[in-house]
């Protein structure tokens, strides 16, 4: 049976309203732009819904216009640019189906024409009104003979068609479903890309966020391997609305929870679930793991990942990505402020002048120019924070347990102890790992000179409380700053206990040494970015558990993308598939880690459903899919 695909023009083959856009154009100028612009938009959604007899609508638009010929040519390049999205991306559909494509709108040829005929629609194909000029070249009406003009036009001309075969429409509006409604279409799919109008969708017969859901239920997809609308992302504990309008607005289908869930809450929301995004709150537990039978990525939208079971989610193919570097400079403006506060004394000097004493006086108070800093761990914060606090004119010393490079004139110690030895402020930008515990404590702290500057920033169990406690009480540390402590209130409304409060020069903030609007935005565009790469392309730089690797775009080829346990052999067995079924192979490219190995294949030729379920038959293939 012969397929015939019946397509709208309006807010389905481009993203607007035509109408609208012309207005624009030909009102740039007139007094009431505004006004005229607002009625228009309203007759055209009061016609869409079926609320208006369509010829009086129309009437009424073109008197409001004041538009002429030569408005056309511009109007015609605006909706070059708004050819909707999963058209443009599924241009293929247009060419290979030509014969059977329609394009049937209200709209006017006149602009109809010149966009689809450059998607290989056949001019002959485009029924739509077409619009009366007078000498002067003023746009006065349209041919009122067209049966498009009236009421019910769709519905004629696909009478007049009398077309053959299965009839599919794809549209946003009732007139759309109206030609479903007379009997004339088999189905008719509620196009929602553009605009999502309530009582077509209740009509349609399946909603069709994008072309290529239309393609995919019709088997006709080639160019994604999946439909994004059908990718379920559930974002958990309030994450910034920048990162659900950057997921919404890649095509995903987005759920979104204020609070966290528990384990057993989240076990039963994981099903059906591609990505899920947390904050630190959610566990993401081998439990839930194993609950989730579509989980691709999580994406932990914070910096530490001790909440999430990063092995379970490996020995699933569930690639983890955070925001390790989105709040560090927000951290190193806290770091340098809390420097400067300390050097001046001006935590007692606050407190005192709130009770009312005035301590006027310029003993114990430095600058910080000249002064010696020792960073210790010169990660992504201890390198940043070098890097500011030079050009504050301090003399920078840094402890790495790794081989890093000194930035500016950064000067590397060979030893904690020689660092601790050196300086006269102490900054703590070390990880949490466990072996951290308490690496500065009585010891450590015999080794600072006397009236040390001491800051952690960095994880409360890494100072031992007590040795720093000592350390402040005996003038060995003349002011510290303190952000993250071993043991945390949970909430806000929980005391928060420490022997640290009431010291002297002793500056205490509760964990806020990344939180900043700009780093909660930062995190907001780096997380979905990340997951989107890998779902895209496969790419898993910056991913916390999977083998880091970095692709290359992959044109005019299909990627097939294989997780597996890390076992000797696998890569040659994929291989063997591949050269069985006569597979040509522009690119590879493997990673691996303890746990798992990471293939990633490009190949050029045309593949069927057999190979694809060889690879998946391969033994200890955890993950498989493919990428076109
Ligand atoms: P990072 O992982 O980039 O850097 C850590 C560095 O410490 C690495 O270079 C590592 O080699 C080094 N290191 C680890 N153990 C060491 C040791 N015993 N001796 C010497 N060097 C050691 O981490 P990043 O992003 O710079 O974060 C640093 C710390 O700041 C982390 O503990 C993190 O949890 C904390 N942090 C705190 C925030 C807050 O709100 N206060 C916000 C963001 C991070």
């Amino acid at each position: 049976m012969e397929k015939y695909f019946i397509i709208d023009f309006d807010s389905t083959f481009t993203k607007v309203e035509a109408l609208d856009i012309l207005g624009e154009i030909s009102l740039e100028s007139h007094p009431e732009k505004k006004e005229r612009l607002q009625k228009i938009k309203d007759i055209t959604d009061k016609g869409m819904d079926g609320g208006l007899n369509f010829r009086e609508s129309l009437d009424q638009r073109i008197g409001l216009l004041n538009a002429r010929r030569e408005h056309l040519g511009s109007l015609i390049d605006s909706l070059k640019e708004k050819v909707s999205n999963s058209f443009k991306r599924n241009k293929d559909f247009f060419e290979t189906y030509k014969d059977h494509i329609y394009i049937i709108s209200n709209g006017f040829k006149d602009f109809i024409v010149p966009i689809v005929t450059e998607y290989g629609v056949k001019e002959d194909h485009v029924h739509a009104n077409s619009f009366h000029f007078d000498d002067e070249g003023r746009i006065t009406g349209f041919d009122p003979d067209n049966v498009l003009s009236s009421n019910n036009g769709k519905v004629k001309v696909l009478k007049n068609l009398g077309l053959l075969g299965d009839v599919y429409v794809i549209g946003d509006g009732y007139t759309d479903y109206e030609i479903k409604e007379a009997g004339l279409a088999n189905k008719f799919y509620a196009f929602t890309e553009n605009v999502e109008r309530e009582n077509i969708l209740e009509n349609a017969d399946h909603v069709a966020p994008s072309l290529d859901e239309f393609l995919f239920v019709n088997k006709m997809n080639t160019a994604i391997s999946y439909p994004k609308n059908r990718i379920k992302v559930l974002l958990l504990e309030n994450i910034h609305p920048r990162a659900v309008e950057i997921m919404k607005h890649e095509g995903y289908k987005v759920e979104i929870y204020p609070g966290g869930l528990d384990e057993a809450e989240l076990c039963e929301k994981i099903k059906g679930v591609s990505i899920l995004g947390i904050r630190s709150k959610t566990q993401v537990t081998a439990k839930v793991i194993e609950n989730a039978d579509r989980l691709m990525a999580v994406g932990a939208f914070c910096i530490g990942t001790n909440q999430i079971d990063l092995d379970a989610c490996l020995r699933r193919g569930v690639a983890v990505f955070n925001a390790p570097f989105s709040n560090t400079r927000s951290v190193v403006e806290l770091a340098i402020a809390e420097i400067i506060f300390l050097m001046r004394n001006l935590r007692d000097k606050i407190i005192g002048m709130h009770e009312g004493k005035w301590m006027k006086s310029a003993s114990s108070s430095f600058e910080v120019r000249g002064k010696k800093i020792g960073i210790v761990g010169y990660g992504n914060i201890g390198s940043q924070l070098s890097v500011v606090a030079e050009t504050f004119g301090l003399d920078v010393y840094y402890y790495d347990a790794e081989d890093k490079l000194g930035l500016g004139n950064a000067s590397r110690c060979e030893s904690l102890e020689e660092l601790l030895k050196t300086v006269d402020i102490v900054s703590l930008h070390v990880d949490g790992r466990p072996e951290n515990k308490n690496m500065i404590s009585e010891r450590e702290f015999g080794w600072m000179r006397d009236g040390v500057i001491f800051l952690n920033l960095a994880r409360g169990h890494v100072v031992d409380i007590k040795a720093l406690k000592n350390a402040i009480e005996s003038g060995k540390v003349k002011g510290a700053a303190v952000d993250v402590f071993p043991v945390e209130p949970k909430t806000n409304e929980e005391e928060f206990v420490s022997e640290l409060r009431g010291l002297k020069n002793t500056i205490l903030t509760p964990h806020i040494g990344g939180s900043t609007l700009e780093a909660q935005e930062n995190i907001a565009d780096f997380v979905p970015g990340k997951i989107m790469q890998y779902v895209n392309s496969g790419s898993t730089s910056n991913s916390v558990n999977f083998p880091n690797l970095q692709l290359p775009d992959f044109p005019d080829a299909h990627r097939l993308i294989h997780i597996h346990e890390n076992m000797p052999g696998i890569l040659a067995k994929i291989n063997k598939v591949l050269a069985e079924h006569d597979i040509n192979i522009v690119g590879q490219y493997l990673k691996t880690n303890e746990l798992i190995g990471y293939v990633i294949t490009d190949i050029d030729k045309e593949y069927d459903k057999k190979l694809t379920n060889a690879l998946k038959g391969i033994d200890h293939t955890i993950k498989f899919r493919v990428l076109y």
